[in-house]
């Protein structure tokens, strides 16, 4: 096997890409949107570099070493056996909500959401003129946890749908088998269709293990829409790759016209080539990549506790993302906002676009290398000081 070492703490200039997150940011540092800083595993560079070398860039398909890639990786890691009739290449995960949307719901329809949670979620509910639910995470002791009264309570009939993050983005929640159970349970008895954004699962940390929504029974799988990506794992998320699991044939096949109806059943064929790189040679580069990301959490926590007292965090149980809750300044999120990014010069996600639950919570990029956090939590600490 190979046991290449990789270098995170290599700093690349961005600004000179057309990195959203680098190219207009000037003077100010960029710890917002989600992709890291890292660069990808030389493996899946290799594979892409060969479609270059060959000299054509025509209409591609996916062949079956593209499937099989999938499906081992998910074995491999979750002890989930898939088959390859379930699995549905879709262009991004937001585009696979939005499908999902289309695809399982009708316009005046109410769909569940677990606020604090990634910004686009709303979006494709509201904006296909369907209803957001919002079934709130508990914050209680640093730690989030769902509300599941207040889930059974907002349950009526017109709920058809709901939306899990899982890893959630953006608390950093790992969710047990038992609070999956307990979701899952609840949507089932109601005949509410799940749907699993399980983008993060691969970036876990030590003492943590995703486990599959719909890994858990037969019933759970046959209700649920799943979808991963090797897209935040491997740091490709240019590629635009990512795969709807869907076990129950119709509504598979409700997905799938969908699809077809909107005629965006191909892709371009680097993110075929390097999705299948990927999951194939990637898990080398990755363990490497989750151990650097482990020790930033653990070095943004004691430099919080130490250097800023007067914003509250906790280490999250996976992702590249921290949570940071400034509410004890007794300021607005548009006051903190003005003040890291005018006197800090440091750019990070303002909660309050992750729903009222998140106000006065800020999210931070940590798939950086080191050097950038450091100088990323000395701006924080500036902003506020
Ligand atoms: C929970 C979650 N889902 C989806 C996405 C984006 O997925 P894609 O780029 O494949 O549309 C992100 C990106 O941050 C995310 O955090």
């Amino acid at each position: 096997m190979n046991k290449q070492k990789y270098n995170f703490d290599e700093i690349i200039d961005r600004k000179l890409s057309n990195s959203i997150k680098w190219w207009e940011s000037k003077d100010i540092l960029p710890m917002w949107i989600a992709d890291m800083d890292f660069k990808v595993a030389d493996e899946i560079l290799d594979a892409m570099k060969k479609t270059i070398d060959h000299g054509i860039i025509g209409y591609d398909d996916k062949p079956d070493s593209f499937y099989e890639s999938i499906i081992n990786w998910v074995k491999d890691r979750y002890n989930w056996e898939i088959k390859k009739e379930w699995l549905v290449f879709t262009p991004g995960v937001v585009p696979g909500l939005g499908i999902s949307i289309k695809s399982f719901s009708k316009e005046g329809d109410k769909v569940i959401i677990q606020p604090p949670v990634y910004p686009p979620f709303y979006r494709v509910i509201e904006n296909n003129n369907r209803r957001v639910v919002e079934n709130s995470l508990i914050y209680k002791d640093n730690k989030y946890i769902m509300n599941i009264d207040d889930l059974e309570k907002n349950i009526d009939k017109d709920v058809k749908m709901a939306m899990i993050c899982s890893p959630h983005n953006p608390v950093g929640r790992v969710w047990k088998k038992e609070e999956l159970e307990v979701f899952g349970n609840l949507c089932l008895k109601n005949n509410i269709i799940m749907i699993s954004d399980e983008i993060h699962c691969d970036l876990t940390f030590s003492d943590y293990k995703h486990i599959p929504l719909a890994s858990i029974s037969d019933e759970f799988a046959n209700n649920t829409i799943t979808f991963m990506a090797p897209s935040k794992t491997f740091n490709i998320a240019g590629l635009f790759a990512s795969v709807a699991i869907i076990p129950n044939e119709k509504l598979r096949k409700l997905y799938n016209d969908t699809i077809e109806n909107m005629e965006i059943t191909h892709t371009n064929g680097f993110s075929i080539i390097g999705f299948e790189a990927a999951y194939k040679y990637g898990k080398n580069w990755l363990s490497q990549a989750i151990r650097y990301i482990e020790d930033n959490a653990d070095f943004a926590v004691d430099y919080i506790n130490k250097n800023i007292p007067e914003i509250k965090t906790y280490k999250p149980e996976g992702t590249f993302l921290m949570w940071l809750d400034f509410k004890p300044l007794g300021k607005t999120s548009e006051e903190i906002n003005e003040l890291l990014i005018n006197k800090g010069k440091v750019q990070l996600n303002n909660g309050a676009t992750f729903g009222t639950a998140g106000e006065g919570f800020f999210r931070l990029n940590i798939g950086c290398p080191r050097e950038v956090l450091k100088e990323g939590l000395d701006r924080i600490k500036k902003a506020i000081q």
